[in-house]
């Protein structure tokens, strides 16, 4: 078992970092957390506490690629281990500036992962579902579903868990890889789905969905996602693979009428764009891993939360009242 003592979280001023860092800092017996991030255009920092709120808590701007400057972290603050959760993270990006998405998620991993290395601290890589690509009903994914990535994003984050497994048999290091399904949840970037159709349908604009909207994700509440990180960091064999879904798969139709549904808006808002080239039709989860190795269960039911996350996404971005 691990201890959660002195932790380094990179891309903590994303999404799930900043979710994650809310979660870590509940933690009685942590110590220290220092969280590491870019601050590119989808980090806010923000999204974080400051040290006047939480002493046991600092932030460093910088880049996981650049050695030098983690190693100084790992050494100064005595990290006992780092979740990386840094990352480039949307497919449409990709398509347009794949370089920026092998300079963070491949490069950037291989050099947190020497950093790591020379410290022997244990690392814990953030990976997604999409690194399998499409799979048709009924099969899910496991651990050992082959990688089968299907966009510029998917294929650096393959390429990051490759290493990430290289490094445990060419070193002997200790790294846990996590693979999860479709996060949904407060403090999501505005360019991702859930909140592009929350926009719209708070302002009355039509909801684009690619394609025939019939393509199937996994959906998992972030704190669930959150819970899953800290328990394959504590319990998790180093080189095996966890996996997180929501047990919840939904069209992206389904998502977008969910949406409308919390603004009683009507359908007719939804409309049809060109398909995403590469759009992978379906991600499905098998959790058996994760369940019987973690000890770890998905809490939120997506019938239940998703309308509060809708409503307090529409504060945020657009100023609604919740
Ligand atoms: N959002 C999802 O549904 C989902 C699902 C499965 C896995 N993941 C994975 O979870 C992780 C976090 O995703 P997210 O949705 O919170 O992403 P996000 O885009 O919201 O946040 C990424 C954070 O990383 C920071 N960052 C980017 N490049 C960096 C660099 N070189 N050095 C340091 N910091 C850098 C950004 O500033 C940002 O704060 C990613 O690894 C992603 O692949 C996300």
């Amino acid at each position: 078992m691990r201890q959660l003592r002195s932790i380094l979280l990179t891309g903590g001023a994303g999404f799930i970092g900043s979710a994650l860092a809310r979660h870590l800092l509940k933690l009685h017996g942590l110590q220290r957390l220092v969280v590491l991030d870019k601050l590119t255009y989808a980090g806010n920092r923000g999204h974080l506490i400051g040290p006047d709120q939480d002493p046991r808590f600092s932030f460093a701007e910088g880049d996981i690629g650049d050695r030098e400057f983690v190693a100084r972290l790992l050494h100064d603050h005595g990290i006992t281990g780092v979740f990386n959760l840094a990352a480039e993270s949307h497919v449409d990006r990709s398509l347009l500036y794949p370089d920026d998405f092998v300079r963070t998620n491949v490069t950037g991993v291989a050099h947190l992962l020497e950093a790591c290395r020379s410290h022997a601290v244990p690392l814990l890589q953030c990976s997604t579902d999409e690194v399998h690509g499409s799979v048709d009903p009924p099969r899910r994914f496991f651990d050992s579903s082959p990688l089968n990535p299907s966009s510029p994003y998917s294929a650096s984050k393959a390429a990051a868990d490759l290493l990430c497994s290289a490094a445990v048999k060419s070193y002997h290091q200790e790294v846990v890889i996590t693979r999860s399904s479709n996060n949904y949840g407060p403090r999501q970037h505005a360019e991702k789905l859930v909140p592009t159709l929350v926009k719209a349908a708070f302002h009355d604009e039509q909801l684009p969905l690619y394609g025939d909207g019939m393509h199937i994700r996994d959906w998992i509440h972030v704190d669930d996602h959150c819970r899953g990180l800290i328990a394959a960091f504590k319990q998790g064999i180093s080189g095996e693979v966890y996996l997180f879904g929501g047990a919840c798969e939904r069209t992206n139709l389904g998502i977008a009428r969910s949406v409308l549904e919390v603004f009683a808006k009507p359908e007719s808002l939804i409309t049809s764009v060109s398909d995403r080239p590469g759009h992978d039709r379906r991600y499905s989860i098998d959790n058996t891993k994760s369940f019987a190795a973690l000890g770890w269960r998905p809490q939120h039911k997506f019938k239940t939360i998703f309308p509060s996350v809708v409503r307090e996404l529409a504060a945020n971005h657009h100023g609604a009242q919740v």
